[in-house]
C-alpha cells in the first residue's frame, strides 16, 4: 500500500476544512483531501448569507439570545458565545483576505431570514454567498506552499493505532493510500443525501460521521435534522433551494388555491423558525391533498428581485419560472445536521489526534435547531480553532511515529467489491445494480418514515428496513460510490435509533405520537460503537 507522510491531514474542502488548513500551516506541511473538484460542497451553494453580528443596530448579545432561542433550550451555550463573539473577527479578516460582501452604498448591506431580531446576515452577489467564501478561501490556501491539495480522493477509514488517529486511508484512482499525519480533521459537512428530497449536493453523504462512528468516536444529537421550508418542486427541476432570505424580502407561502396561511401556525408568519414552516406546509399539503404549496414573490418590483437573487432568478427561469411573475411550487427538503461528531470548543473528540470542525461536528453551538446563516460562521469560527489548536499540540510529536505499520491491522480497508456485476453504466458508478436500488430505497425510505413528522411506528418500520442492508456494513468497497452507501446506511441507523431514543418533540425533531417536549429535553442523545453495534444509544445531561 502507498504511504504518505504529513503533518495534518484535512478531509473536505469546504468552509470548515479551507479555514482549519490555513490555521494549521502555520506549524507544519498539510494535505487537503477532498473527494470531488475542491468547490463541490455545501458551502460552495449556500445563498442566504452569512450571520454576524456587525450592524449599527446589533450586538453579539442579541445574535446570542436568538442562537439560544432557536436552539430550542438545547445549545450548548459556551459554544453559541464563542461563535457570536469571534464571528466578527473571523469575517473582517475574510474581508481581509479579499471578500466581497454587497453593500447599500458605502456600507454593508445586511438581510433577515427566520428567527433572526436584527438584520444581520451578510450576503454575496445577491444570492451566491457560499461560492465566495470558497473562491477567497481556496485562494487563500493556493497561497501556500505547504498545503498540497488531493482531488477526488475519498477518506475511507481512520488509521487507528494504540488508540490515536494517525491518518486515513484514501481512496484515490482505484488505490488505497495511507496518508499519515500527526493530527487528522474531518470537515466533511452533513448528510443529506441519506434523504431522498435535500438541498445537499451529492458528495454529502455523512462520510466524516460513519468514518469517526467506524472508529469509535462519540456523535452526539443525531435525531436533529433541520428541513428547509422552501425548496423547488418541479417534475423536471432539481431540488434547488430557496433561500430564506427571499422570505426575508418579503416572500409570502401560499397553498394550492392560492390563499396565505403562515399566520394560522405562528404569529411570525413567513418568518417563524424553520421547524414550524416545514410542518405548515406538510400540513397544507395534506389539507388540499397536494405534492407542494407555492412561494410567491411576484408583489416586489421584478428589477429587485433581479438584482436582489440573480443566481434564483436565473436558475428558475431555466425551468421555465419567471420567479418575478410566477407563483413558485416548492416543498421542504432535509438541509442541515445539526448533529454530528461531538468535540469541544476547539473541534477535539474523544480520540487523541482527531479533530472535526463544521457540519460534520456537533459542538452543539445550534442545540435542536440552527438559527438560518450560523452555519458557514460556525465553518469559519470552530475551523480556525481547530487549527489553532490542533498545530502546536500535536506538532511536537515525532513523524517517524507517524508510519503505519508493515502488516496492516484486520481494519486496513481490503478494496474488494463482493458485489460487483456484469459491466454496465451501473457498475462503472462503482455500484452493483443491487446497490443502486439500496441506495435509492434508503433514502425514501429515510424520507417516508424519519423525515419531518416522525412517530414510534415509522422509526421502528425504519430500523427493521434499514437492517436488511446491514450485511452492507461489513463490506469492503473499492469505489466511491460503495464507500457513500456503506456510510449513508451506518449515518440513516444512527438518525432513527437516536430518533426512537428521544421520546419528545424539540427544536427540528417532531415526533406525533410526543407531541411535548419530553422530560427528556435538557438531555443529549449519544452513539458510540459497541461490540453490540449501533444500538448504544445514552442520554447526558445538557452541558452548560
Ligand atoms: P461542506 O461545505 O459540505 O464541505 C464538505 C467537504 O468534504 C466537501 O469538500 C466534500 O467533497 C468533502 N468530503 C465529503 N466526504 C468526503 C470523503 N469521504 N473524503 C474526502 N472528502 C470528503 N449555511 C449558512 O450559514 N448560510 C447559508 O446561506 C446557507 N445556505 C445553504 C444552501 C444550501 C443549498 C446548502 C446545501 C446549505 C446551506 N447552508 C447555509 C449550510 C452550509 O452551507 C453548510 O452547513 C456549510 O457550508 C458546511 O460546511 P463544511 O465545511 O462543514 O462542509
Ligand atoms: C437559505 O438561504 O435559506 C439557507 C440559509 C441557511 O441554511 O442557513
Amino acid at each position: 500500500m502507498k504511504n504518505i507522510t504529513t503533518d495534518f491531514l484535512v478531509i473536505g474542502s469546504g468552509v470548515a476544512g479551507l479555514r482549519a488548513a490555513v490555521e494549521l500551516v502555520r506549524q507544519g506541511e498539510v494535505i487537503v483531501v477532498t473527494k470531488d473538484i475542491p468547490t463541490e460542497s455545501s458551502t460552495e451553494y449556500a445563498q442566504g448569507g452569512v450571520a454576524v453580528a456587525l450592524s449599527d443596530e446589533d450586538e453579539v448579545g442579541i445574535h446570542f439570545e436568538d442562537t439560544i432561542k432557536a436552539g430550542d433550550g438545547l445549545c450548548r451555550e459556551e459554544a453559541v458565545k464563542v461563535l457570536v463573539e469571534e464571528g466578527p473577527e473571523r469575517i473582517l479578516e475574510l474581508i481581509e483576505w479579499g471578500a466581497e460582501f454587497d453593500k447599500e452604498g458605502t456600507k454593508p448591506a445586511f438581510t433577515i431570514e427566520a428567527a433572526h431580531s436584527r438584520r444581520r446576515i451578510l450576503h454575496a452577489h445577491g444570492d451566491s454567498t457560499g461560492k465566495e467564501l470558497e473562491r477567497v478561501l481556496i485562494n487563500k490556501i493556493k497561497s501556500f506552499k505547504t498545503i498540497r491539495r488531493m482531488q477526488f480522493s475519498t477518506a475511507v477509514d481512520l488509521i487507528i493505532e494504540d488508540g490515536r488517529c494517525k491518518g486515513a486511508y484514501v481512496l484515490k484512482d482505484g488505490e488505497i493510500i495511507a496518508v499519515c499525519a500527526k493530527s487528522t480533521l474531518l470537515a466533511t459537512g452533513g448528510a443529506g443525501q441519506v434523504f431522498s428530497r435535500t438541498t445537499n449536493p451529492a458528495v454529502v453523504t455523512g462520510d466524516g460521521m460513519a468514518i469517526a462512528y467506524r472508529a469509535g468516536a462519540v456523535l452526539e444529537d443525531m435525531e436533529f435534522v433541520q428541513f428547509h421550508p422552501t425548496v423547488l418542486f418541479a417534475p423536471a427541476a432539481p431540488q434547488f433551494l430557496l433561500s430564506e432570505a427571499m422570505r426575508g424580502e418579503g416572500a409570502i407561502l401560499r397553498n394550492i388555491f392560492k390563499e396565505t396561511f403562515m399566520k394560522n401556525y405562528h404569529p411570525d408568519a413567513e418568518l417563524a423558525p424553520r421547524d414550524i414552516v416545514s410542518r405548515a406546509i406538510i400540513s397544507e399539503m395534506v389539507k388540499t391533498n397536494n405534492s407542494h404549496v407555492y412561494l410567491d414573490l411576484t408583489h416586489r418590483d421584478a428589477g429587485f428581485i433581479k438584482k436582489r437573487f440573480p443566481m434564483i432568478y436565473s436558475t428558475c427561469l431555466r425551468y421555465d419560472l419567471n420567479i418575478t411573475k410566477d407563483l413558485i411550487p416548492v416543498s421542504p427538503a432535509a438541509h442541515y445536521m445539526m448533529g454530528g461528531i461531538k468535540t469541544d470548543l476547539n473541534g477535539a473528540t474523544n480520540i487523541k489526534g482527531l479533530y472535526a470542525a463544521g457540519e460534520v461536528a456537533c459542538t452543539g453551538v445550534h442545540g435542536a435547531n440552527r438559527l438560518a446563516s450560523n452555519s458557514l460562521l460556525e465553518g469559519l469560527v470552530y475551523g480556525y480553532r481547530a487549527g489553532v489548536t490542533a498545530a502546536p499540540k500535536e506538532a511536537e510529536i515525532q513523524s517517524s511515529e507517524f508510519r503505519v505499520r508493515e502488516t496492516p491491522n484486520s481494519k486496513t480497508p481490503k478494496g474488494t467489491v463482493p458485489d460487483l456485476r456484469t459491466p454496465t453504466g451501473v457498475v462503472e458508478s462503482g455500484l452493483s445494480p443491487s446497490c443502486e436500488e439500496v441506495r435509492t430505497s434508503l433514502r425514501r425510505l429515510m424520507w417516508e418514515k424519519v423525515g419531518i413528522i416522525r412517530c414510534g411506528v415509522s422509526l421502528n418500520d425504519a430500523v427493521e428496513s434499514l437492517s436488511k442492508w446491514k450485511h452492507i456494513l461489513d463490506m469492503d468497497f473499492s469505489t466511491r460510490r460503495g464507500l457513500e452507501l456503506k456510510n449513508m446506511l451506518t449515518v440513516a441507523l444512527l438518525i432513527t435509533e437516536s430518533s426512537l431514543a428521544r421520546e419528545g418533540s424539540i427544536g427540528a425533531h417532531y415526533r406525533s405520537d410526543f407531541k411535548e417536549r419530553g422530560e427528556d429535553r435538557q438531555r443529549h442523545i449519544s452513539v458510540i460503537k459497541t461490540t453490540e453495534g449501533i444500538k448504544a444509544v445514552q442520554s447526558c445531561v445538557k452541558q452548560k
